[in-house]
C-alpha cells in the first residue's frame, strides 16, 4: 500500500504538504528505472476566506489522496487549485478531486496548461479556469500570488508561484527528485546527501532533453531577486527546501550546465566474451595511474545497470570513455540505446574517447564517431582493433587516455 503523508510546513501562513509516496512505481514515463520511487507532492495553504490548492497528485493514487486531504480540509472549501504543470503525475486526481469540490475551485495556470487539461480530461475540468500570464500577480486570501512562467521545466505549459508576503516559491518540477525521502524537509544534511544523487537522475531522465532551459530559467528567477530571499522552495516531487531553499536551484543550475566533479571520468561499455574488457583494463588503469576516478558502468553476460543511473552520472563527469563491441555491423545493442539517451538527454560538452573491438569487421567505432561528431561531446580518439589486444593497441589505449585526460584538465 503507497503511503501518503500530511505535514503542516508553517503555521503563518498555515500550510501543508501532501506527499503521496510512490514505492510501487518501477519505470517513471514507462521508461526510467527508478528502484528508489518518487513522491508527488500537493501542497495545502489556508488564508483568510481562501483554500488554495497547488497541484494534485497522481490518478492512480487520487482516492488515497482525497482521504489525505480530507484530514486536513473539505474539499468543497478549496476555493482555488492552482495547476503549474498538467502531466498527469501531478494532475491526474484533478477531475474527481474537481467533482468532489462541486467545481466552485478557480483553476488558474498558463494557457497551455488550459489547453492540455482539456485534453487531458475534457471540457468540465477547464469550465472554471483563470488563464495567467508570466509575471501576473493575483491577490487571494490577503496575499499577492505571482505567477512566473518556467517553460520547458518540465513541459511548455510550466510556471512556478510566487507568494510575495511569504517568499514562499512552489516550483512543481523544478527543485525536485526522485527517491523517497524519509524526511519532508531539507533540514537533516545525511537525508539531503542521500537524496541529492537521485535529484540529478531526475533532471537528466526527465527534464535532460531541455537542459539549458534549466539554466536560463533559473537564471530567470534569479534575476527577479527571489531565489535568494525565498524563505522556501516547494516542489512537486522529492524534499521540500525549508532550511537552505536556494541550494537546490543552484544545483539544478550546476546539473543543467553539467558542472564536472574533479577527476570524474565516466566508463561505459559492453563486453560479450571479454575483448573489450581486456581494453577497459589497460584504460582504467592508466587513469588510475593519471590520479582520476573512474565511475564504470558494464554490460556483460552477467550485469546490465540501469540506463536511468548511468544517465545520471553524465553531467558531474569531467570525460566519458565508451567502450562498444561491434554487434552484427553495429554498436553493440545495450551501449547503442545508452548511448542514444546520452546524447539525447545528457548532450554536454565533454570529452570522449571511444573504444572498440570487434572479430570480423569494426563498425562500432566508426558509428559512434559519427553519433559524437552530431552532439556536443567532443571527439578525442578512437582506439578500435580486432580480438585480444595486442602490445601496440596497449601502448595506443594508454596514449588515447593521457590525451583524454589532457582536454579535460
Ligand atoms: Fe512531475 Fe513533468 O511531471
Amino acid at each position: 500500500m503507497v503511503a501518503v503523508r500530511v505535514e503542516q510546513l508553517c503555521t503563518d501562513p498555515e500550510l501543508y504538504i501532501i506527499r503521496v509516496d510512490d514505492d510501487r512505481i518501477k519505470y517513471f514515463e514507462a521508461t526510467w528505472e527508478i528502484p528508489e520511487g518518487i513522491t508527488y507532492n500537493s501542497y495545502l495553504m489556508k488564508l483568510d476566506g481562501a483554500v488554495v490548492l497547488f497541484d494534485a497528485s497522481k490518478g492512480e493514487y487520487t482516492d488515497i489522496f482525497l482521504d489525505a486531504l480530507r484530514k486536513i480540509v473539505d474539499p468543497k472549501e478549496i476555493t482555488h487549485i492552482i495547476v503549474h504543470h498538467t502531466e498527469p503525475d501531478h494532475s491526474g486526481a484533478l477531475p474527481k478531486l474537481l467533482e468532489e469540490n462541486g467545481h466552485r475551485a478557480q483553476i488558474i495556470g498558463t494557457q497551455f496548461a488550459r489547453n492540455l487539461l482539456q485534453g487531458f480530461y475534457g471540457d468540465e475540468v477547464v469550465k472554471n479556469f483563470k488563464v495567467v500570464k508570466d509575471g501576473e500577480e493575483l491577490s487571494i486570501g490577503g496575499k499577492t500570488f505571482r505567477f512566473i512562467t518556467v517553460p520547458w521545466l518540465h513541459w511548455p505549459d510550466t510556471m512556478i508561484t510566487y507568494v510575495v508576503e511569504d517568499r514562499l516559491i512552489f516550483s512543481c518540477d523544478a527543485g525536485g527528485g526522485y527517491g523517497i525521502p524519509e524526511a519532508i524537509d531539507d533540514s537533516d544534511e545525511k537525508v539531503v546527501e542521500e537524496y541529492l544523487p537521485h535529484v540529478t537522475k531526475y533532471i537528466v531522465t526527465v527534464i535532460g532533453h531541455y537542459h539549458k532551459y534549466i539554466v536560463q530559467n533559473i537564471k530567470k528567477l534569479k534575476g527577479l531577486g527571489i531565489v535568494e530571499e525565498a524563505k522556501m522552495i516547494l516542489p512537486g516531487h522529492g524534499l521540500a527546501w525549508c532550511k537552505n531553499p536556494k541550494r537546490i536551484f543552484e544545483f539544478y543550475e550546476a546539473v543543467g550546465a553539467g558542472v564536472p566533479e574533479k577527476d570524474k571520468v565516466l566508463v561505459i561499455y559492453d563486453s560479450m566474451y571479454g575483448f573489450v574488457e581486456k581494453r577497459m583494463e589497460i584504460v582504467l588503469d592508466e587513469l588510475k595511474k593519471l590520479g582520476k576516478k573512474p565511475v564504470v558502468y558494464r554490460f556483460t553476460d552477467k550485469e546490465a545497470p540501469a540506463v536511468s543511473d548511468i544517465l545520471g552520472e553524465v553531467p558531474s563527469a569531467e570525460a566519458l570513455v565508451i567502450g562498444a563491441s561491434t554487434y552484427e555491423a553495429e554498436i553493440h545493442p545495450r551501449v547503442r540505446y545508452t548511448l542514444y539517451e546520452i546524447l539525447d538527454k545528457a548532450n554536454y560538452e565533454k570529452p570522449v574517447l571511444i573504444v572498440g573491438a570487434f572479430g570480423w569487421g569494426g563498425v562500432a567505432g566508426k558509428k559512434i564517431e559519427t553519433l559524437i561528431s552530431r552532439s556536443k561531446f567532443d571527439l578525442v580518439d578512437t582506439v578500435e582493433s580486432r580480438g585480444r589486444p595486442t602490445e601496440e593497441d596497449e601502448r595506443r589505449l594508454r596514449e588515447a587516455v593521457r590525451k583524454l585526460v589532457a582536454w579535460a584538465s
